[in-house]
Order: C-alpha cells, then sequence, then structure tokens
C-alpha cells in the first residue's frame, strides 16, 4: 500500500528531524540539561511506556532515537513494519516536543494546550470508566470549512466524547466560536508534532491506571487496543510525516478515517469523505456504543459542557445563588400520583422577562419507580446538578437550597424555554436510571409566593434526610458495597464503599453504591455482607477479603479499611487527593489534584500519583475522596485526624466547617485545624516542623506512626 511507503519515508524524515533538534538542543544547552514535561511522573511517556529508560538529561536521548531508528525503521513494505514507522515517529515526535519544555518553558499560549499534565487525564478517571465519555477522539488537520469542522465537533460532543484537535482544525473551530479547552473535555494541542500529546496521554493512561510497570511495551499495547477507546479523523491533505504518525496509532488499536481518497487498510486506515457519515463509522470500527437520547431543546446537551461557566455579563437570566430563593427536591411518588412526562412552569416563562433579570425557582422532580427507594431521592437529586449543567448555555452550581443557576444569553438567544429544563431532566433520569425510575413528572416554581410555599416541603425532606445520613455509619449497616468500576482501567483494583468511606473518586457513596446495585444488579457495585470481623481496630472483615481476592485477580488477599499502614486500600489512579506518611512530623500529609505546588515529603501531587496507582497496596500512601478527611472512620487505627501535619490552603476552606465539628468530636480542639501547616507555612518538611512545635501539634506526642 502507498500508506506503507509513506510510513517508512514520514518515520525517517520525523526521525532526522528529531535528530538535528536533539543535537542543536544538546550544542546550545549542554548533554547534562533535564528533559521534562510539566507536573507528570512518567518522565517523556511514549519512551517511558514502550521502553522505559529513566529520561532525565538531554544526554539521554540520542542512544535512545539511535536504537529505535536501527530497530524500527525497515524498509520492506508492510503492515506491520508500517507500525513499527509509526512508533518509531511517536518515539521522535516525543522527543522533538519535550524539547520545546527545556528549562521550565511553557511553550503553549491559551487556548493550546500542548502537553496535558497527570492531573487532567486523572480528573477525566471516572467519566471514562462510567461511560460519560464513550470514547476518544482524535481530529488531525484541516475540515473542508469551518462550518463542517463546528458541525463534526457538535456530533462528537453531543455524543459525550472526550476530543483531542491538532493543526488548522483548532483555528477553523475558533473562528466558529466553538468553545475549546479542558474544561469543554476538547483539548487543542497545537500543530504538527504536538499530535503527540494525544499519544502521551493515552500511554499515561496504562501507566497510571492499568499499574503496567515501564517498558511492558507489549501489556502496554494490549491495554491501548483493549482499553482505551480512541480513533483518528484526519482531514485534509495527508503528508508522510502524519501518514506515519497515523500508522503509530494504529499500532495501538486506533483506527483511522480519513476524508481523503487513500488505498484503503481495511478496517484501520478506511476513506469516509461524507463528514455526516464519519463519527458514525469511526465509532463502528473501534466499537464504541453509545446510547443515544434525544432530548427535544434547542441547545446541545452533552458532558462537554459541565465545564462551561456563564459569566454575569454573558446571563440572560439567572435564579438562586442568594439573590434571590431557589431550590430543587427529588421525591419518590406513588404510581397515582404523578404524570407521566408532564412538565409545567408556574409562574413568569424566559418570554415575560428581560435580558439580566433574576427569578425565584423551585425545582421539583416527583419520580415513581417499583424498584425506587426513598433513600435513592438524595442520590438522584445530586444528578440535577450535572444534568443541567450539561447543556451549553445553562451553568448550575451547589444543591438543595443553595441551587445557582444562570442561563446564557446564547441559550437565551437559541430559543431556550425554563420548560426546558424539565425536558432535560426527565430524558436524563429516564435514561441514566432505567431501573429505579419509571415515571418523572417536573414542576418548576418561578412564583414567589410558589417557591416560598414549597421550599418548606423541600427542607423538612433535607432535614429528614441529613437525620438519616447521621445514623448511617460502618456499624449500622450489615452490608458493605463494592465498586469496581475503574477496573475498566486499573483491572486490579476494588474499592470497599463504606456509610463512612466515599470511594476514592469521590463520586461513589454508600446510598450510591447501593442504588447501582439495585440498577445493575450484576454492576460493578456489589454487596458484601460484612460477616465476621477479623480486626475492628483496623477494619477487617473475612468477607470483605474474599471479595478482594476474587476481584482483584487474586492480586490481593487482604485489605484494612481504617488504615494508611497495614494493608491498605489500593488506589487505581482517578483519587480526589492522596495521603502520605511524613516520619519527620509523626504525622501525615494530604494533597489534592488540584493542588499543583511541592509537598512537605519532596512530591508533587503528580509525583506521588504515580508512585501509588494501578491497583496496588502502598501501604504509608494512599488515595482518598475528600470527604472521606472528615469521616469517624478516617484512619481511625493510625490516629485519626490528629494525624494530619499538612495540607493544602483549598483543602482546608474546603472541608472547613465540617473539620471542625469533626476536630472537636475527637477531642483536638475548635483550633485544631489552624495547627496544621499549609503552603503559606512552607512546602518543606524543615519549614514546617517548626510551625508545628510552636503550636503543639497533637502528632507530635502521638505514639511513633512507625
Ligand atoms: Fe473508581 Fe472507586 Fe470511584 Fe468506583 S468508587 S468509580 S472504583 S474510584
Ligand atoms: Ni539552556
Ligand atoms: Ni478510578
Amino acid at each position: 500500500s502507498a500508506l506503507f511507503k509513506a510510513a517508512y519515508e514520514g518515520a525517517v524524515i520525523a526521525t532526522s528531524y528529531a535528530q538535528i533538534l536533539l543535537e542543536k538542543a544538546i550544542k546550545d544547552h549542554g548533554a547534562d540539561t533535564p528533559v521534562k514535561y510539566p507536573d507528570t511522573a512518567y518522565r517523556l511517556p511514549v519512551i517511558t511506556a514502550l521502553s522505559g529508560e529513566e529520561v532525565n538529561v538531554l544526554g539521554d536521548l540520542p542512544p535512545i532515537l539511535n536504537r529505535i531508528r536501527t530497530s524500527h525503521l525497515r524498509e520492506e513494505l508492510t503492515f506491520d513494519n508500517a507500525k513499527m514507522a509509526g512508533e518509531a515517529t511517536h518515539y521522535a515526535a516525543d522527543i522533538i516536543e519535550a524539547l520545546r519544555y527545556l528549562h521550565g518553558a511553557r511553550p503553549e499560549s491559551p487556548p493550546w494546550t500542548g502537553f496535558l499534565p497527570d492531573p487532567i487525564l486523572r480528573k477525566f478517571g471516572v467519566p471514562l470508566v462510567d461511560n460519560t465519555i464513550p470514547g476518544v477522539a482524535v481530529i488531525i488537520g484541516k475540515a473542508r470549512s469551518s462550518k463542517e469542522a463546528a458541525k463534526l465537533i457538535k456530533s462528537l460532543q453531543s455524543k459525550g466524547m472526550m476530543i483531542f484537535l491538532v493543526n488548522e482544525i483548532i483555528e477553523q473551530l475558533l473562528e466558529e466560536n466553538v468553545k475549546l479547552g479542558i474544561d469543554y473535555i476538547a483539548f487543542p494541542l497545537g500543530n504538527f508534532t504536538q499530535a503527540i500529546h494525544a499519544v502521551n496521554f493515552a500511554y499515561r493512561a496504562g501507566l497510571a491506571f492499568g499499574g503496567i510497570k515501564p517498558g511492558q511495551r507489549q501489556q502496554q499495547l494490549d491495554y491501548q487496543a483493549r482499553r482505551v477507546l480512541a480513533f483518528v479523523l484526519a482531514l485534509g491533505e495527508l503528508d508522510e510525516v502524519r501518514v506515519a504518525a497515523e500508522l503509530g496509532a494504529i499500532g495501538m488499536g486506533f483506527p483511522v478515517i480519513t476524508d481523503q481518497v487513500v488505498e484503503e487498510i481495511p478496517d484501520w486506515f478506511v476513506s469516509e469523505p461524507d463528514y455526516d457519515k464519519m463519527v458514525k463509522l469511526a465509532l463502528e470500527l473501534r466499537g464504541i456504543k453509545i446510547k443515544i437520547v434525544d432530548i427535544p431543546v434547542p441547545i446541545t446537551v452533552g458532558p462537554a459542557f459541565e465545564g462551561e461557566t456563564i459569566r454575569r455579563a454573558d446571563t440572560y437570566l439567572e435564579f438562586g445563588g442568594g439573590k434571590t430563593t431557589a431550590f430543587e427536591l427529588v421525591r419518590m411518588v406513588g404510581p397515582d400520583d404523578i404524570e407521566d412526562g408532564k412538565i409545567t412552569v408556574i409562574g413568569p416563562e424566559i418570554t415575560d422577562v428581560k435580558e439580566g433579570d433574576r427569578l425565584p425557582l423551585g425545582i421539583m422532580v416527583n419520580i415513581y419507580g417499583r424498584k425506587m427507594q426513598e433513600d435513592f431521592e438524595g442520590v438522584l437529586e445530586r444528578r440535577i446538578h450535572y444534568f443541567v449543567n450539561y447543556g451549553e448555555g445553562l451553568w448550575h452550581v451547589a444543591q438543595r437550597d443553595l441551587a445557582w443557576v444562570r442561563i446564557g444569553k446564547n441559550a437565551a438567544a437559541a430559543g431556550l424555554k425554563i420548560r426546558d429544563i424539565g425536558e432535560i431532566l426527565i430524558a436524563k433520569f429516564k435514561s441514566d436510571y432505567p431501573a429505579i425510575v419509571d415515571r418523572v413528572q417536573v414542576t418548576i416554581y418561578t412564583d414567589q409566593a410558589k417557591v416560598d410555599e414549597n421550599i418548606k416541603i423541600a427542607r423538612e425532606k433535607y432535614a429528614a434526610r441529613d437525620a438519616r445520613l447521621k445514623g448511617l455509619t460502618d456499624e449500622s449497616v450489615d452490608t458493605f458495597y463494592s465498586c469496581i468500576l475503574c477496573q475498566s482501567f486499573a483491572p486490579n483494583h476494588v474499592c470497599i464503599v463504606t456509610p463512612e468511606r466515599v470511594g476514592l473518586c469521590g463520586a461513589v457513596s454508600w446510598l450510591d453504591a447501593k442504588a447501582s446495585n439495585e440498577i445493575t444488579p450484576t454492576g460493578p457495585n456489589q454487596p458484601i455482607a460484612k460477616g465476621t470481623c477479623l480486626d475492628e481496630v483496623k477494619g477487617m472483615w473475612q468477607n470483605v477479603n474474599e471479595y478482594l481476592y476474587n476481584n482483584s485477580h487474586h492480586t490481593l488477599e487482604e485489605v484494612n479499611l481504617y488504615t494508611l499502614l497495614d494493608r491498605p486500600m489500593t488506589s487505581c489512579g482517578c483519587f480526589e487527593a492522596i495521603m502520605a506518611i511524613l516520619p519527620e512530623a509523626n504525622g501525615i500529609m494530604i494533597t489534592t489534584r488540584e493542588f499543583g505546588g511541592d509537598t512537605p515529603c519532596g512530591m508533587s501531587f503528580s509525583t506521588l500519583a504515580g508512585s501509588v496507582g494501578g491497583g496496588l497496596q502502598s501501604p504509608g500512601f494512599m488515595g482518598i475522596g475528600r470527604r472521606y478527611i472528615v469521616s469517624n472512620k478516617f484512619i481511625p487505627a493510625d490516629g485519626g485526624l490528629g494525624r494530619i501535619v499538612w495540607m493544602p490552603k483549598e483543602l482546608k476552606e474546603y472541608l472547613r466547617a465540617d473539620f471542625i465539628e469533626q476536630a472537636k468530636k475527637q477531642g483536638l480542639g475548635e483550633d485544631f485545624l489552624d495547627k496544621i501547616a499549609d503552603e503559606s507555612i512552607g512546602t518543606a518538611i524543615d519549614e514546617v516542623l517548626p510551625f508545628l512545635e510552636e503550636k503543639g501539634h497533637p502528632a507530635l506526642t502521638m505514639d511513633p506512626l512507625m
């Protein structure tokens, strides 16, 4: 095939180009200049994943590049050799790109992203495993027109796809005002060799979640082919280097669909000039199944818009946020008290107000389902936040009677009505929760008197639910739940979710797991009857161990739920925070995905994360959900809350009220939070220690941690 020849030639060009740039960089900066990407634990990920060399400085790279040129560039034109040429091109591109980051340079200016740091990969862990994001599209090149480019992206966004963009299509989309960036799960990487940042992102998934060791090339390629549901759309004229890089993608199991006429490689490199058919073909070739939910509203609805913010100046109509009364409530009702599919707006519609106005809001969702339980009301109610946010031009924050909603000018101009919020909620509740939701009715109040009247009902419900949650302790239930959702990326990882220990992603509580099990009895959340307790202090149960052994593919035999130090829970990769021991302070520190800086254990979040994932137990280090910190079951076997000596300011603020309450409960006093150091005190242990001593931090006088 002509493609094989192009791939060979492309690989020769790319590796030669890498060599020239590398020689120049060594000449300009010196062979001992450190080379790395920002905020990653995986050095140059293509090299780390495939051959595992520890690249530290520029001088480490020439032997690797030479070896790849000899081993991967083979003149005989076969499919296998073309894929090897592609892999060589990926090596070359990763080297070329890394050279742009020397001396801590940040070569990209927004919205272009360049290299995507590890926290972004980890952040998208859960939506990728729970199928909110069903797959990944990499689009390289130039579409026939900007309009068609925008249409193609919309179609992918409405399906929830994660999108990587390279070359001119980025300018085309910007021209059409398509929203791009990390918040929109559409990453404009850059041009030419910047395409490698899609590849090194994928390889890092295998390293971070899959527990695949550096250099385990075959396992890594199998992982990509089986678990990373990606494809490439190659638009516009193809050149040799592009073809080579795309053959490299094929080597990872990602099919390529081009709008050009080529001599096809069946199932792998195929032509489809019609953009309307292209996405469907790509999904079929990669085996991505998408549940299409048609929602009759004039805006696009998809997870791409969850991160969209609508500023006050772009707001057409606003509800709540402390300026007007607002609340939302999901209630279980009987079969006769509901009219399925009915939406009623009581009070002014958007057509009755003018731009910039505010209205009160009450969203009442009534649900009937034969398998619905009162316990699931809160689980479903929290979905309102996501579902409303998924609307392009709709913005939602907080929950319950703190809800805050904005309708953007763009959505208003598209003809969105307040009642359409009801359309979105009904469609999403029915499609996402078919097993527990049989009928849905939505009433939206925008009339002040009606909101005031109904908010009383809502507040009674909230209070009752809170009382129920308070009574829901690990002791009060006889069943825990597993979560193995993340096994699609971290094959041996098992979360044990208890009433007082949320999953490490922060997204799965015991009630969530229970509801999910009701919805899909054979799904990722299985009940585990507690049975015999083997160690009350450390939190070990026989049945939990048994479940773990069977579901970690026999890699783990025992787990303790209440300690960090002895056979602790494993981590997949999508944890919200990580805790680590600080022996010098006889305590532990916690850092978060959001905190990019160094920490007193000498590692940033990304570096720490790189050493705990992949479904392994690593005593002394553990991924956790943020809310776990304020639980009664926060490492009680190790001394509980009093062990925390350092955490980022932002986390302190996030937890403040609950933290103070919990500190009082554990006898640590009201001001304990202020005894914990943060980055303003220091990020080195010798900056932190004097502070702890001065404050009389309790960890210093506790039993030795190790
Ligand atoms: Fe993944 Fe654990 Fe969260 Fe489940 S609870 S989605 S396994 S991190
Ligand atoms: Ni230099
Ligand atoms: Ni995970």
